[in-house]
């Protein structure tokens, strides 16, 4: 009976994984974090009237996904996903730098958490901004 119930729970797990893992957990979080950045650039640009409180929440959420990106790339998700990963292979190859670049993140987002009026923080932002193409650039491969 025992063995049943441990098998049973196998597959339960098997059946799951095969609908959201890692690659799936990061792929989400990186669309939430684009959506982030759109709504971001809109008070950096002006397009949307300065409110600090609004900015520093928006901020927030790169400080909490920077802490949770990391933890999203166990050495079983090389590859596979739904949608195939395009995370490279630098990525396991060099962790410590990786980690660095999910560091930078957000240690440029709470430093934007500064300003104190839309110029300010379009400068902040334009640092921030940043480091979606140079974490990409060397951990992510493109798809052709
Ligand atoms: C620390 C590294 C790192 C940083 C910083 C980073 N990304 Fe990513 N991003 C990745 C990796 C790795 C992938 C590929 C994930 C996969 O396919 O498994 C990715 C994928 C994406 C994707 C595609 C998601 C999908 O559906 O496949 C988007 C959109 C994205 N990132 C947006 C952003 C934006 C916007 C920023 C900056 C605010 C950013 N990223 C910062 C590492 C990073």
């Amino acid at each position: 009976m025992k063995r049943f119930v441990i098998a049973a729970a196998l597959v339960a797990v098997g059946v799951t994984t095969a609908f959201a893992g890692p690659i799936e957990d990061r792929q989400a979080l990186m669309k939430a974090m684009a959506k982030n950045t759109k709504e971001a650039a809109g008070y950096a640009k002006g397009d949307t009237p300065f409110d600090a409180a609004k900015v520093k929440a928006l901020l927030q959420v790169y400080v909490d996904d920077a802490a949770k990106l990391p933890t999203l790339f166990p050495d079983d998700s090389k590859t596979g996903g739904t949608d195939p990963t395009t995370a490279s292979p630098k990525i396991w190859e060099d962790m410590a730098g990786f980690k660095s670049h999910a560091a930078k993140l957000s240690a440029d987002a709470t430093a934007a958490m500064g300003a104190t009026d839309q110029a300010s923080f379009a400068k902040a932002f334009g640092t921030l901004a940043s480091n979606c193409n140079s974490c990409h650039g060397a951990y992510r491969i493109k798809k052709d």
